[in-house]
């Protein structure tokens, strides 16, 4: 298991080192972030977003559980918050896009545990001080 950690400052550095993370990512690829209210998961997606060619900006709708991009591949941005769990997650076809050939990014993944394939990288955000967060990445190799 590869794990690299990174240290960021700022929501601008937060949203580079998601720009980094993308680099690891391609066709079938499934993000699963971690890190409580306001850690900074929407930022980190927007810079992976970005760098996999998403033009437009993301944003977080709160009733909205997947909104689909394009950018070099179909990009998937998952909020599992308002999902009491895999049950509801399949029952919305969340299986068929994480087992699909886009790019998933979930936020909330804790509440997915079944649904996630063994191949997805944990990102896991935690908050250090007012601006500063902890970024933890581990992949499979
Ligand atoms: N280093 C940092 N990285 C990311 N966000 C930061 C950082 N420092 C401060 N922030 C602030 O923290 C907030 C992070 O918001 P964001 O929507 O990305 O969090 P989230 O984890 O998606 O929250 P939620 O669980 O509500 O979806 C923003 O208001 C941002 O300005
Ligand atoms: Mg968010």
């Amino acid at each position: 298991m590869a794990r690299s950690r990174f240290d960021s400052a700022s929501p601008e550095e937060t949203r580079a080192i998601g720009k980094r993370i993308a680099r690891l990512l391609r066709e079938g690829s499934v993000v699963a972030l971690r890190g409580g209210l306001g850690a900074g998961k929407t930022c980190l997606t927007k810079g992976i977003a970005e760098a996999l060619g998403v033009a437009e900006e993301i944003t977080s709708p709160t009733y909205t559980i997947v909104s689909e991009y394009q950018g070099t591949l179909p990009f998937y941005h998952i909020d599992a918050y308002r999902l009491r769990g895999d049950d509801d997650f399949s029952a919305l076809g969340g299986d068929e896009i994480l087992y699909g050939n886009g790019v998933s990014v979930i936020e909330w993944s804790e509440k997915l545990p079944q649904s996630l394939p063994d191949h997805a990288i944990i990102v896991e955000i935690a908050i250090t001080g007012g601006e500063t967060r902890r970024i933890t990445v581990r992949e499979r190799p």
